[in-house]
């Protein structure tokens, strides 16, 4: 590979800028702290930006779950309706079918996009004779949710590109019981509502028996991670509670909103924030998730070539698009041979720039590079706050989510930073956790249906 600092001062000297030092990582990890414990405290909740919500799920997976359930999985592009089969303590089978949720659906009326979750769901029920059966239904539904109960949940903020009117400060269980009955074709026992890294935490506590935190890094970021009920003020039982455990959903994507951010923030993450549709919030997100890391990377790109510095002679209408760089060119980019430029030159082959100056894909490639390597980073201060705040030192860490499972060196990346912040402290892995969202959303409406 060619020698970026030398070739590309310019790129390398932006490149710099998204470094992130030992020192500055720690920092991170205190800051991070200080805001959950705000989330956590029943005084400073009201104004604390990492909220901490509970998720009344105080027990893990004891592996005796049984049963058929339904799961709901509502968070990103795509909307899933799951047969869920829990077949004994080894064997889980899964059914299911994905529905697009179009970008009016994601912007519109929140009733329309009920209505739309309630067709997609019956069809579902009637393809699998479940129609009247009543089976009990977990629903994943991955936005911040203040939750009084465990099948209770009203929506804080739209995150990630939502923005349907009419369901924030609503109980999102309540508007999907009301669909369903609107229809009336249907009969469906909704028992839970939780977050995707919740769902994540369960699905791989049932396989690691010592899982303690759930991580999603896809289209957005967060975590959850099993917190003692006694310090979980904002749940009313926190005293008195027989259970002694209580699953918290951080919402850590919201770490920074307050600006204890800014000192590790460049230029790009300025202007992303400011072109979102969510200013001024879900800051940590931006800098880690999936859903802002190829914009920044184009961002970069863009600036190099206004510059004459990258792709020289070479313009394209396609990549001065806000959105065009999507997330997958990062993995695809970085997914080609030491030597290779053959994805990469495809990637820009599709952005209308036709190339084959290996130098300028390689000074490309630093610079997706440079995203996934801050992302990472920023994943591990996370988990590693989570990890300190537990004091275990043992425990499996269950991770989904598009960004974790297709990127080719994130999980090394990750343990990487880890390895650094904890210097041996702690023995911990990072296991994929397959299929959260509709596995988890069956083992907690197990537990629930109990
Ligand atoms: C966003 C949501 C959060 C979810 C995460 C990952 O941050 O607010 O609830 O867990 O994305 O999907």
């Amino acid at each position: 590979m060619s020698d970026p600092k030398k070739q590309y001062p310019e790129a390398y000297a932006i490149c710099e800028k998204f470094i992130i030092s030992k020192q500055n990582m720690q920092e991170i990890v205190t800051r991070l702290t200080k805001e959950i414990n705000m989330g956590l405290t029943r005084d400073t909740h009201p104004r604390a930006t990492v909220k901490c919500f509970v998720t009344y799920v105080q027990e893990l997976p004891t592996g005796k779950e049984r049963g058929n359930y339904l799961a709901l999985d509502l968070g990103g592009t795509n909307f899933r309706v799951l047969l869920v089969n829990l077949i004994n303590d080894k064997e889980i089978d899964i059914t299911g079918k994905t529905y697009a949720i179009s970008r009016e659906l994601q912007e519109g009326s929140g009733s329309k996009l009920f209505d739309f979750i309630a067709s997609c769901l019956a069809e579902f029920c009637k393809e699998h004779k479940l129609e009247r059966l009543n089976t009990p239904l977990g629903f994943t539904f991955s936005f911040p949710c203040k939750q009084v109960g465990i099948d209770s949940g009203t929506l804080v903020a739209w995150t990630k590109g939502f923005k349907a009117e009419g369901v924030i400060n609503k109980n999102v269980v309540e508007l999907l019981r009301d669909a369903v009955k609107r229809r009336g074709d249907l009969k469906v026992n909704v028992v839970a509502i939780l977050n995707d890294t919740t769902g994540t935490l369960m699905s791989c506590a049932f396989n690691h028996r010592n899982c303690k935190i759930g991580m999603i890094v896809g289209t957005g970021s967060n975590a959850c991670y099993v917190e003692k009920t006694v310090n979980c003020e904002t749940f009313d039982e926190y005293r008195n509670s027989t259970k002694p455990n209580m699953i918290i959903n951080c919402e850590w994507g919201a770490f920074g909103d307050n600006g204890v951010l800014d000192f590790i923030r460049t230029s790009y993450d300025h202007q992303v924030d400011k072109n979102s549709i969510n200013p001024k919030k879900q800051i940590f997100e931006k800098c880690i998730s999936g859903m802002y890391m190829g914009e920044l990377v184009r961002l970069v790109i863009v600036e190099l070539m206004d510059k004459q510095l990258i792709f020289k002679g070479q313009s394209s209408q396609k990549i001065l698009v806000k959105g065009n760089f999507d997330t997958s060119f990062i993995t695809e980019i970085e997914s080609d041979q030491p030597g290779s430029h053959r994805n990469a030159a495809m990637v820009m082959d599709r952005l209308g720039i036709r190339t084959n100056n290996e130098k300028d894909l390689d000074c490309l490639r630093l610079i997706c590079e440079t995203i996934s390597t801050r992302s990472a980073k920023l994943a591990a201060c996370g988990l590693v706050c989570l990890i300190n705040k537990m004091n275990v030192k043992d425990l499996t860490i269950g991770i989904d989510g598009s960004v974790y499972r297709y990127h080719p060196n994130y999980h090394t990346l990750l343990t990487e930073s880890m390895n650094m912040l904890l210097a041996g402290s702690v023995k911990f892995e990072l296991a994929l956790s397959e299929d959260g969202s509709g596995r988890g959303a069956a083992l907690i409406a197990a537990v629930c249906a109990k």
